[in-house]
C-alpha cells in the first residue's frame, strides 16, 4: 500500500472516530466535497475540488466537465425517500464522478450517510465482494438492478457498530486496490 493511500485510510477512520462525520451535509454536493476534502487533504492538491477535466474508466466517459456544475445541482435535488431512490441518486453521482481521483471511496461514505439518515440502515461492505461490486458499478449507468440486488442483500440496521463501519472502510479501500494487510504492495 502506497503511503498516500495509507494516510488517506487513516483519515477515513479519523472521520468516524472524531465524530466529524455527523457534522457533514447529507445528500448534497457540498457534503460529498466535505468527505473528499477530509480523505485527501494534504495528499491531493484537488482535495474537495470539482474537476475541470474530462475523465473515463474502462471505456466509460464520465460527465463532461463543462456541464458538471449543472449536473451536480440536479443530482442533489434527486429524492431520497426509498432504498431504490437513494441508489438511483448514487448511480447518477457515480456517472458525474466529480473528482479527478477518489470518487469511489468518497461516494461510498456519502451513500451510507444518506441511507443512515433516511432509512436507518447502512451497507455492510465487508460482505460485498469486490468483483461483483465493480461489475455492478460498471453496469449501473445502463441498468442498476444488479447493484440494487447486491446492496439490498447487504444492508444492516447496526448503523452505529464500529466494527462494521471500520471493516467497511477497509473494504472500500480494497475495491480500489489498496489492501491493509501485506503492507508492501
Ligand atoms: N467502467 C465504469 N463505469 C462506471 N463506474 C465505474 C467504472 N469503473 C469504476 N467505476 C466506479 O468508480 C470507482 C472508482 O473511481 P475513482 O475516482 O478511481 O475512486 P477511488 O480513487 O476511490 O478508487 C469505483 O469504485 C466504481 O464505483
Ligand atoms: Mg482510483
Amino acid at each position: 500500500m502506497k503511503n498516500i493511500d495509507k494516510i488517506s485510510l487513516e483519515k477515513a477512520y479519523n472521520l468516524f472516530e472524531t465524530g466529524k462525520i455527523d457534522s457533514l451535509e447529507i445528500g448534497t454536493t457540498k457534503g460529498l466535497q466535505q468527505i473528499h476534502h477530509h480523505l485527501f487533504d494534504g495528499l491531493y492538491d484537488f482535495a474537495g475540488q470539482i474537476r475541470t477535466l474530462n475523465i473515463s474508466k474502462g471505456g466509460f466517459r464520465f460527465a463532461n466537465s463543462l456541464y458538471l456544475k449543472e449536473i451536480l445541482e440536479k443530482i442533489e435535488q434527486m429524492p431520497e425517500r426509498t432504498f431504490e431512490e437513494i441508489i438511483s441518486k448514487y448511480v447518477e453521482m457515480n456517472i458525474a464522478h466529480p473528482f479527478m481521483e477518489g470518487n469511489g471511496r468518497t461516494m461510498r461514505i456519502w451513500l451510507d450517510l444518506i441511507l443512515k439518515s433516511r432509512i436507518r440502515k447502512v451497507i455492510n461492505w465487508q460482505f460485498v465482494g469486490k468483483e461483483l461490486y465493480l461489475q455492478a458499478m460498471e453496469r449501473s449507468p445502463i441498468n442498476d438492478l444488479e447493484l440494487r440486488t447486491l446492496l439490498i442483500a447487504n444492508l444492516t440496521d447496526e448503523i452505529e457498530n464500529r466494527e462494521i463501519i471500520f471493516k467497511g472502510i477497509e473494504q472500500s479501500y480494497y475495491y480500489e486496490g489498496y489492501k491493509k494487510e501485506n503492507d508492501d504492495e
